[in-house]
């Protein structure tokens, strides 16, 4: 194994739009790999004492956006190793998208707009998604990010018709590939 390359790819990084199943394909890859698992949202909600959807509401999209950033460079000058999974707006910043290849290996989990509108439907956590049309805004929001995603991932997994459980079985193949 490259070393140099070992040490810059030392973390594992989940991206990819809400409702792609981050949080739980981190869970399973976490128990897979013996490797412990974080969430960027629930850090924040964790220091902060409030929800996401609160600190929306109460403090600005603007603060909520400075708070993951300043997580991520906190996160990226940590020595140990962990599998992280970030907010779906996570790789909208451009430095954030610096930080998170600083981090590791950014692996992109691809969703559909209707996958997404599916699996979300009558979900009240996620502030960007309480208008009038979710499906269309997750179809512009989805369409404006997919540059960053992609641009920022050494790996993409297309979800859609796959459960965590098999979206972590395929990582560690495609993990152990890339060693
Ligand atoms: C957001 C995604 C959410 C959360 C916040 C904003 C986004 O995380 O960070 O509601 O901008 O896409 P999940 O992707 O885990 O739902």
């Amino acid at each position: 194994m490259n070393k140099n390359k070992t040490d810059r790819k030392q973390n594992i990084l989940l991206i990819g739009f809400m409702g792609a199943g981050k949080t739980s394909v981190g869970l399973k890859l976490s128990w897979k790999l013996r490797i412990p698992v974080e969430d960027t949202d629930k850090l924040i909600e964790k220091r902060t004492g409030k929800a996401i959807s609160e600190i929306f509401r109460t403090e600005g999209e603007e603060a909520f956006r400075e708070m993951e950033t300043n997580l991520l460079r906190e996160i990226s000058k940590r020595p140990y190793r962990r599998i992280l999974s970030v907010g779906g707006g996570t790789p909208v910043r451009e430095e954030n998208r610096k930080l998170l290849r600083r981090c590791g290996t950014v692996i992109y989990l691809r969703v559909r707009p209707e996958t997404v509108y599916a699996r979300l439907k009558g979900d009240k956590s996620r502030p960007l998604l309480q208008g009038d049309d979710p499906l269309g805004t997750i179809q512009r929001l989805m369409e404006s990010r997919k540059e960053a995603y992609e641009s920022c991932a050494d790996v993409i997994l297309d979800v859609d018709e796959l459960s965590a459980e098999e979206c972590a079985t395929r990582l560690v193949g495609i993990l152990e590939e890339e060693k």
